[in-house]
């Protein structure tokens, strides 16, 4: 260990050779110093005193006040006050300024040393305990970052597993191939442009994706069957909202889409199924699909007519707004450019997943369309 350097600050320049020159005898080595003012610049930009010992009363110099700077600026540098002054309440303030310790003099040699010995113990185990912190610190700082990069994985293993289910789904009802990506891409397109938080926004694209997940357990004959269906099958299609959530509402990741899924039949005027909700009782991720829905229901084949224009899915979401749709999401689409849907269409026919698409930047910045509260 290197020897510990300290500062001798004292007017009285016998006093300060004998403190100098015993705590030489001892290894340390020492700088003296005879004003406060000189004090100062020696320790100016310097980090490398290990104690500071200084005499209380100085000419032309306010003890206390440089005490006080001193220990302001060098907090890990303990002071021992070396004086004259046989006043009890002179040392208590002292200690308030920052002092560490009080040593009156005369003073014995062993007393003298016994107090820098306390004194740059103290100040050894200040500075490890700085370092421990850093250290800590920087390893919770480490830690955070690999945590944070465990869970992004973990999302996007998620989001790959979600994409396989949503693939066997499709293989069963394969009405329209990619319905489910599209919606998932239009919602989010919607829901970014509603400046939503990045968070919600993929519940509701998970949601989306996996509106239809209750299907897996209707019967083929029910699901396709090529004509219209009876009461009573229709009853049982139906079931596939609250299957749907029921399969999801139990892993904790899907909670949030899975009331999605529920209610991604509702419609906002009340006459929509299983619950009949209405307004504000739909979940915003459900009255955002379903503007979403009809928007890829109407601009895709279907086997008794070919894909309609987007203007004309915009004219039928118009006419509905308020009735099947909320009044507010529906205006904000109606606001977005024709030309995205288009393009998110052609990403996902290029094979781009709904699910994993990166936010249309100009989803984010051109379409400032309304800040209405959504709830
Ligand atoms: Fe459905």
């Amino acid at each position: 260990m290197l020897p510990a350097n300290i500062l001798v600050v004292d007017d009285g320049e016998s006093v300060g050779e004998v403190i100098s020159s015993i705590l030489s005898a001892e290894g340390y080595l020492c700088r003296p110093c005879s004003t406060a003012t000189e004090a100062l610049e020696v320790l100016h930009g310097r980090a490398d005193f290990h104690l500071m010992l200084s005499d209380l009363m100085m000419p032309h110099a306010d003890g206390l006040g440089m005490l006080r700077k001193v220990s302001l600026s060098y907090p890990d540098m303990p002071i021992i006050l070396v004086t004259a002054v046989d006043d009890v309440s002179t040392a208590v303030d002292a200690i308030h300024c920052g002092a560490y310790d009080y040593l009156r003099k005369p003073f014995h040699r062993q007393a003298l040393l016994a107090s820098v010995r306390r004194a740059l113990e103290h100040q050894h185990l200040k500075r490890q305990n700085r370092e421990y912190q850093t250290m800590l610190e920087s390893l919770v700082a480490d830690r955070t970052q690999q945590l944070t990069r465990a869970l992004g994985d973990l999302e996007r293993s998620y989001d790959v597993t979600l994409q396989a289910l949503g693939a066997a789904l499709d293989l069963r009802d394969a009405e329209t191939e990619g319905h489910s990506q599209r919606v998932t891409a239009y919602s989010s397109a919607l829901a970014r442009t509603m400046r939503l938080p990045e968070e919600m926004v993929r519940v509701i694209a998970r949601g989306a994706f996996l509106h239809d997940i209750g299907k897996i357990a209707i019967p083929d004959s029910i699901l396709r069957k090529p004509g219209p269906l009876t009461d009573e099958e229709t009853a049982v299609m139906r079931e596939h909202c609250l299957i749907g959530y029921r399969m999801l509402s139990r892993i904790p990741f899907l909670r949030g889409p899975s009331e999605i899924v529920y209610a991604h039949q509702e419609r906002f005027d009340g006459t929509g199924y299983p619950r009949g909700l209405k307004g504000g009782q739909i979940p915003l991720g459900a009255r955002i699909f379903a503007i979403a829905d009809t928007l890829d229901a109407m601009t895709s084949d279907r086997p008794y007519r070919l894909a309609l224009p987007p203007a004309a899915a915009r004219q039928e979401i118009e006419r509905w707004s308020g009735l099947q749709f909320d009044p507010d999401i529906a205006s904000i689409f109606l606001r977005m450019p024709e030309h995205l849907w288009g393009e998110l269409r052609e990403q996902i026919s290029l094979g781009a997943s709904g699910l994993l698409l990166p936010s249309p930047g100009h989803a984010n910045q051109q379409f400032t369309v309304g800040s209405a509260a959504f709830s």
